[in-house]
């Protein structure tokens, strides 16, 4: 007779916990409750509170599973298929850069222009989120503009469909998309363009942590020699569109934290003449290069 052998919540925890630590992976002991969480559908405080339970065996199995991906570095969002931005439960994986948290000042400054002004009138868009990948940015706003017209746009078809399907989940019919090497395939330009474009420079692409070097897109990573190649590519197309008429009053690019000096540089030598300025992040870390116009 084979006898089911099942495991307690605690002893599972506390094995998980161990294998995580062993690998290297970051804050081991909760990432194994967030997956334990995630597989039984409880949450974290109950599993504490009852962790003299036994696990159902596909439980046991499924956690198993996704256990056995993190041991192998896969990015904890991938894994779960989700990661919060701006509040918003966003669906991730392998074809979309996993939303950081200090992008959301992109979408705070956005909002702080566009919620001064009427938004929605028929000549421009209110926003153009350029290199847009799971549709964060234009989502979030949105979200806090109910008659802000925004376009979103990607050079990889594989991001649009993920921020199509996260659009069509949390704003239908509110973001328009477009697939474009930066404004190639866009005319004109809007109220507020944002950008988290690649800036990653090359050297730093191979010191980068196995979740994301291995994981997370090149394309969406890699920002060329010294990681400013695509901001200074879409300043340039900036320039080349601006005429009196031109709606455009800000534009905001996330930049990495030792980048400001370069990208003000960048800025003063491409468009001369226009209000620019390197924003900090809470952190106190150089993190958004502003222009205003
Ligand atoms: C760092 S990720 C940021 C994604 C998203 N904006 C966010 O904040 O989570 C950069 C995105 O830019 C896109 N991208 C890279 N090169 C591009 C280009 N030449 N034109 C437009 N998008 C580009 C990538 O596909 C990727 O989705």
């Amino acid at each position: 007779m084979v006898y089911a052998c099942r495991v307690s919540i605690r002893a599972t925890l506390r094995d998980a916990h161990l294998r995580l630590d062993r690998a290297g992976v970051d804050a081991p002991h909760t990432t194994a409750r967030v997956l334990l969480s995630q597989v039984t559908g409880k949450r974290k405080e109950w599993l504490i509170a009852h962790d003299e339970q036994t696990l159902e065996t596909a439980d046991e199995l499924r956690f198993e599973a996704l256990l056995l991906r993190v041991l192998a570095r896969e990015p904890l969002a991938y894994v779960l298929g989700e990661r919060e931005f701006y509040g918003l439960p966003l669906t991730v994986d392998r074809r979309v850069l996993i939303p950081r948290p200090e992008t959301e000042m992109l979408v705070e400054l956005t909002l702080e222009i566009l919620r001064e002004r009427p938004t929605g009138a028929a000549d421009a868009f209110d926003l153009i989120d350029v290199g847009t990948g799971s549709g964060a940015i234009p989502i979030a706003v949105a979200m806090h503009l109910p008659r802000a017209r925004i376009l979103a746009s990607d050079v990889s078809l594989d991001a649009l469909d993920v921020a199509r399907a996260n659009a069509d989940r949390h704003v239908p019919g509110r973001v328009q998309f477009q697939q474009s090497n930066l404004l190639d395939r866009i005319d004109g330009l809007p109220v507020v363009l944002t950008a988290n474009l690649p800036y990653v420079t090359r050297a730093e692409i191979f010191g980068l942590p196995p979740e994301i070097q291995a994981h997370e897109p090149i394309v969406a990573l890699d920002g060329g020699e010294d990681g400013l190649d695509l901001v200074r590519g879409l300043l340039e197309q900036i320039g080349s569109r601006l005429q009196p008429a031109a709606a455009i009053e800000a534009a905001f690019f996330e930049i990495g934290a030792s980048q400001g000096p370069a990208a003000l540089n960048a800025a003063h030598a491409i468009l001369p003449g226009r209000r620019a300025a390197v924003l900090k992040d809470l952190g106190r870390r150089d993190r958004v290069l502003a222009l205003h116009f």
